[in-house]
């Protein structure tokens, strides 16, 4: 399995056990349950986990069950009949339905109402679906993932969770870190994204004083990599040199972490071939991070592409010249790494 595609950036030590889980999950129908904080990324490892599923070319339908108000929540998720209730003046099918042959996203399963619950259950069982106000079931053929920030254990001794649906879903549980746990990734991921938004910006590349690495390490960083990649950006549009200072970072962050002549100094690097440093690895180091060749190949090839971004500060042209490929080679590997853009 190549886990450059999955745009999932870590320490491979800290993230290996999860590609190993990944790995073996993806192209089965099990249904998977990750929990995390807000912001640990979630939703990136589900797309992967579709992504890398014999489901890859059908349908990936997410909902957010938090988001929708509980009394649409129902029609949403399994569709309705005309006159089913007073503003449905059309039949309509539901998310599960239109995730035929895919995967069914359902992202903060824990905000779901105990009633609706019931329901889902009977599809996790039965894989068939009613729509509200139907009046028969009618055989589904998808791909459940659910995610959720509350801690559903606690849910169900509180009676906010049903037991049997905790277990129907719990079959593999998948957990995502804090990245207050994970300060090997903290640098790692700051630096990823601060190359992205500074060659999207067009701009020569940000680099952090050690000051503010330091202050980045110890911050406790309750919105996780989301409060990261926004800080990243912010970073990207504000410092007007090619140094980010202590200044230039949030008040609220140089608060919490007090006197930057007390933040411990920063832990030297590991893995030196994903970091500045450059290290050739052996076959054992990369089987330690559970990295096949072209696991190794994909890193080596994504830092190469950013670097030669940036020096030629987003001109593709010019970044195909300074890597010795074409054009359309250049193009066709940026495709292959953000499908989206
Ligand atoms: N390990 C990671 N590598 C790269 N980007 C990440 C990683 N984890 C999270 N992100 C990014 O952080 C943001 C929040 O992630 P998301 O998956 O939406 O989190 P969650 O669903 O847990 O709230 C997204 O933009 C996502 O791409
Ligand atoms: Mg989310």
């Amino acid at each position: 399995m190549n886990f450059g595609d999955t745009g999932i950036i870590g320490q491979y030590t800290s993230l290996a056990e999860m590609f190993r889980i990944l790995e073996k999950v993806a192209p089965t129908d099990s249904t998977v349950l990750i929990t995390g904080e807000s912001g640990t990324g979630k939703e990136l490892l589900v797309r992967a986990l579709h992504r890398h599923s014999a489901r890859a070319d059908k349908p990936f339908v997410p909902i957010n069950c938090g988001a929708i108000p509980k009394e649409l929540l129902e029609s949403e998720l399994f569709g309705h009949e005309k006159g089913a209730f007073t503003h449905a003046l059309k039949s309509r099918p539901g998310r599960f339905e239109m995730a035929e042959g895919g995967t069914v996203f359902l992202d903060e399963i824990g905000e779901m109402d105990i009633l609706l619950q019931v329901k889902i259950l009977r599809v996790l069982q039965e894989r068939e679906i009613e729509r509200v106000g139907g009046s028969g079931t009618k055989k589904i053929d998808v791909r459940i993932v659910a995610a959720t920030n509350r801690n559903l254990e606690q849910d169900v001794a509180t009676g906010h969770f049903r037991e049997d649906l905790f277990y129907r879903l719990n079959v593999i549980p998948l957990h995502l870190p804090p990245l207050r746990e994970r300060d090997e990734d903290v640098l790692l991921l700051m630096e990823h994204f601060l190359r992205r938004f500074c060659a999207v910006k067009k701009r020569a590349q940000l680099v952090l004083a050690q000051d503010v690495e330091r202050i980045l390490a110890a911050y406790s960083w309750p919105g996780n990599v989301r409060e990261l990649e926004n800080l990243a950006e912010r970073l990207s549009i504000l410092c007007d040199g090619d140094e980010a200072h202590p200044e230039d970072l949030p008040a609220k962050m140089l608060a919490q972490v007090g006197s930057i002549s007390n933040l411990p100094p920063l832990k030297p690097r590991v893995n030196a071939f994903q970091r500045g440093g450059f290290t050739w690895p052996t076959i054992s180091n990369l089987k330690e991070l559970h990295l096949g060749m072209k696991d190794f190949f994909d890193i080596a090839e994504e830092r190469l592409l950013d670097e030669a971004l940036n020096m030629a500060d987003g001109v593709k042209n010019q970044a195909a010249e300074i890597l010795g490929i074409k054009r359309t080679t250049l193009i066709e590997k940026l495709k292959k790494r953000c499908p989206e853009e």
